[in-house]
């Protein structure tokens, strides 16, 4: 295959296993909608994750605790429909995962039906969760697993970082490999120390992806408003805006209402 076909290529679980060994950095991005669904796809990256974070960035909520599996479903089909490379990634909300291995697999399998995803995301390593990952990853449903700050748990556990002392930092490595032996595909690792990062990385074999965890893992992931400096306030260290995007917005709508006011638009140009 050219080497310009096989960027065109729809991507595998088996070339992000492929990439990590390879050294080549994954990127992970999210979207909610299928405007930047396809912005993103066309800009080449590895993953596409319609995260729960859409709670804050898109609902207004103050957590992710609120969202729901309909929001889910709604925002992952969105998505599906303007992503055409990457491996398309949903997560899954709180409660739809946790309470049983049976609701799991019918919330999971559920999300896969309705959105067309190639994954689910959940949070956590707990003996359940891991348990839960075997059940889901037997019945061939992928999916992608998340240590560290986990955003379903900030009333438990606080939006710090996580793996500190020592006996915690033990504790998520012994979970990062309980999750790849139970089958997780690729595991994100959100505010954790760089070094408990490389550590972990460097023991496993699936790809880490890193979120305010330092420059070891095996890719990154940002959340599209926070990179593209839509989510104004936002600006926590690990944090870098590759855009000013709600300034340019700011700007445009101002100039639209200016040119609405004065009578400048529409002119003859943007008339029939
Ligand atoms: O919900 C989300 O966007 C996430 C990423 C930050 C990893 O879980």
């Amino acid at each position: 295959m050219a080497a310009e076909d096989a960027s065109q290529r729809r991507l595998t679980l088996r070339d992000l296993g492929k990439l990590k060994r390879e050294g080549t950095k994954l990127v992970v991005v999210t979207a909610y909608d299928v405007l930047f669904a396809r912005l993103v796809d066309a800009a080449g990256v590895d993953v596409v994750l319609v995260g729960d974070s859409l709670g804050n960035v898109v609902a207004g909520f103050d957590t992710t605790l609120r969202v729901t599996l309909d929001h889910m479903i709604y925002h992952g089909a969105a998505v599906r429909r303007g992503v055409r490379r990457a491996i398309l990634v949903v997560d899954m909300p709180f409660l739809s995962y946790q309470a049983s291995e049976e609701s799991a697999v019918i919330n999971c399998g559920h999300v896969m039906q309705q959105t067309g995803a190639d994954a689910i995301k959940v949070e956590g390593g707990s003996a359940e969760i891991v348990k839960t990952v075997a059940r889901l990853t037997r019945i061939g449903i992928p999916v992608f697993a998340h240590l560290g700050f986990t955003p379903q748990s900030v009333r438990t556990i606080g939006m710090r970082v996580q793996g500190r002392e020592k006996s915690d930092a033990d504790r998520m490595v012994e979970e990062a490999h309980a999750l790849e032996d139970a089958g997780a595909f690729a595991l994100v690792l959100e505010l954790i120390p760089s070094e408990l990062a490389e550590r972990i990385t460097a023991a496993l074999s699936i790809p880490t992806i890193g979120i305010g965890a330092g420059p070891h893992c095996d890719g990154q992931v940002l959340v599209l408003p926070d990179l593209l400096g839509l989510n104004e306030g936002f600006a926590p260290k690990f944090l870098k805006k590759y855009a000013d995007i709600g300034a340019s917005v700011k700007e445009a709508v101002r100039t639209f209402g200016d040119e609405v006011r004065s009578g400048a638009y529409p002119d003859a140009e943007h008339s029939n």
